[in-house]
């Protein structure tokens, strides 16, 4: 019996839980939501597709009873306020860090073996938070930022290319951030051609930057933060995680040394299966890239400081 439990009932949060379900990944999948009545109620609305989406996985939504998350495998936590128009992920700190904190906490009561895969933002932040304020080792704490920046890069990449998204390969790493996620052309590829060798430089330069404020640019558009692929992206997490699938995935994780960096959680390389984070790939970067890396670093380091500054570290 696998289970899987997604803390915070909005969009994201019900997003990952409906794939979840649809792809069967979990035997039980639990939504907790603080909003009376809000999870039990989308929760019952997906049980209602079983029949139509043929699934068999039970979908149960409940109001703050971390009882009934007892016992779960991996558990997302996407609680939180999410950005309006104009916001920065960054902006988001002061309101979040004390919910993240406080929902590890319950969580760990009931599932104190779980992997925790982080969505909040702040989101390398609020990973970093969750890792230190828990002492979970660091293979149990996983951020969910570079799974949705990379797959939003290859959507990029597949309109300037005109082809199918799953032709291609492609990675962010770094901060979770506008301004601090670095998504690798070096390394993209088409049909195992590089991306720079069937793109130009303007158009290789334009998919970068639509990457980059991918975020942004649907928070503008709907007015709150996105979250078909936010959603999906944790969810795809979690089925590496409890398939054992041991895909690379871009996430981000504690490094100890990998990409010259200590005590920080920022998005790299990284395998995921059963024990969640397996291994750190450490790519070898060439100037630039380490340059970018250690600017995006710099600029995770500078919000993880305001986590001390409001006392919740
Ligand atoms: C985004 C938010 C979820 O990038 O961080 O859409």
């Amino acid at each position: 019996m696998s289970k899987v439990t997604v803390v915070g009932a909005g969009n994201v949060g019900a997003t990952c839980a409906n794939v979840l379900a649809f792809n069967e990944v979990a035997d039980q999948v639990v939504m907790l939501d603080v909003k009376e009545g809000v999870s039990e109620g989308k929760a019952l609305d997906i049980m209602q597709t079983a029949t139509l989406l043929d699934f068999d996985t039970k979908v149960v939504g409940c109001t703050n009873d971390y009882a009934q998350t007892a016992g779960s495998d991996v558990v997302v936590i996407t609680s939180g306020i999410p950005r309006k128009p104009g916001m920065t992920r960054e902006e988001l700190i002061g309101v979040n860090a004390g919910i993240v904190k406080t929902v590890t906490e319950n969580i760990l009561k009931f599932s104190p073996d779980a992997i925790l895969v982080v969505v909040s933002n702040p989101m390398d932040t609020m990973t970093y938070l969750t890792m230190k304020s828990s002492g979970l080792p660091k293979n149990k704490v996983i951020g969910m930022g570079g799974t949705l920046d990379s797959s939003r890069f290859k959507c990029y990449l597949s309109k300037a290319l005109n082809a199918p998204a799953n032709e291609i390969e492609g990675l962010v790493i770094g901060g979770h951030g506008d301004t601090t996620m670095i998504p690798l052309t070096r390394f993209a590829q088409y049909k195992g051609r590089p991306v720079a060798d069937v793109l130009d430089k303007a158009k290789l330069d334009k998919v970068v930057a639509d990457t980059m404020v991918g975020g942004a640019t649907l928070t503008g558009l709907l007015g709150t933060s996105a979250w078909y692929a936010p959603g999906a992206a944790a969810a795809y997490l979690v089925e590496s995680i409890l398939r054992d699938q041991k895909k690379v995935i871009p996430c981000c994780v504690s490094l100890e040394g990998e990409y010259g960096q200590n005590d920080i959680c920022i998005g790299v390389p990284v395998v995921i299966g059963r024990n969640g984070v397996e291994e750190i790939i450490d790519y070898k970067l060439n100037e630039e890239e380490k340059a970018l890396f250690e600017k995006s670093a710099a600029a995770v380091r500078a919000t993880n400081a305001v986590l001390t500054e409001i006392n919740i570290l």
